[in-house]
């Protein structure tokens, strides 16, 4: 494990060359570059691009490793070492100039993630997390917060997209308590950001429903690092693949939990 942690300048150096394409970019995509996946989830060349560039910069670092990335430009395989990749997490946010959007990479190795990196592109925050090492932004660590009181906790989420009716009830209802319940639920817009927010404390808490293992695979870990808790809705461990996702600063995850149990699983 130590050879592939000491080969984690070069991927921070990958990430960072995609991100200053992706920045090159911002406000260049046309309407008539843009596709619709499926509702409201949209692509353009810049996540595909970015997402070849990661795939041709990091592939050679670590040749026995393959690749489960979102946009598919490479061949989809599972193994002992696996990069999970979201080129580009905030794209709705990048195609309208929003400056909140990201890179989210991270490493498996017999399942479990051993690497995250998130880099937030505007910001020109790097975020990453070694497992057993600690939590870095910009190579400085970093801490979940230490607040203990929810009435005082800033949280944040984000809206699964597909409309299905009866799950976005459902979720409205959590966070109408818990805007009652806290100062307050932001919506970024990019989950890999909403985690690395967590980890560095600005946040207490993070939950959405309908992630995919691309979005969460990194910031988890950087949230684990950090001194958080991540669980699923059901505060099992099968948040990377699961789609149910409660991050938080440990001490108000229970609460947290405990009110997604009674209001969405209910
Ligand atoms: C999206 C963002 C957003 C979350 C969506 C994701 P994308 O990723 O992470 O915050 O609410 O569920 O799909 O599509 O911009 O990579
Ligand atoms: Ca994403
Ligand atoms: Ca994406």
């Amino acid at each position: 494990m130590e050879h592939i942690f000491s080969l984690l300048p070069d991927f921070l150096s990958a990430v960072r060359r995609t991100g200053n394409f992706i920045r090159q970019e911002n406000g260049k995509v046309t309407l008539g570059q843009i596709e619709q996946k499926s509702l409201n989830n949209l692509v353009s060349y810049v996540d595909k691009t970015a997402e070849k560039m990661l795939v041709q910069d990091l592939g050679p670092l670590l040749p026995e490793a393959v690749f489960l990335t979102e946009e598919q430009t490479v061949r989809q395989l599972d193994g002992d070492l696996r990069w999970i990749i979201d080129p580009l997490d905030g794209t709705t946010n990048f195609l309208h100039g929003i400056p909140l959007f990201s890179i989210s990479v991270a490493l498996a190795r017999k399942g479990k993630i051993v690497i995250g990196i998130v880099y937030d592109i505007m910001q020109d925050a790097m975020y990453h997390a070694c497992l057993g090492k600690g939590a870095f932004c910009n190579g400085q660590p970093i801490h979940v917060s230490k607040q203990k009181d929810m009435g005082q906790a800033l949280l944040v989420t984000g809206f699964p997209y597909g409309k299905n009716e009866s799950i976005l009830k459902k979720y409205i209802d959590v966070f109408s308590h818990l805007t009652i319940h806290t100062r307050g639920v932001r919506r970024l817009g990019s989950a890999a950001i909403d985690l690395a927010y967590v980890a560095q404390g600005r946040f207490d808490g993070f939950y959405e429903y309908g992630l995919n293992a691309w979005d969460v695979a990194a910031g988890t870990l950087i949230v684990r690092e950090a001194g958080g808790r991540v669980t699923d809705f059901r505060l099992g461990g099968d948040f990377v693949f699961g789609a149910e996702l409660i991050a938080s600063n440990h001490h108000l995850h229970f609460e947290l939990q405990t009110t997604i149990k009674d209001v969405f699983l209910k």
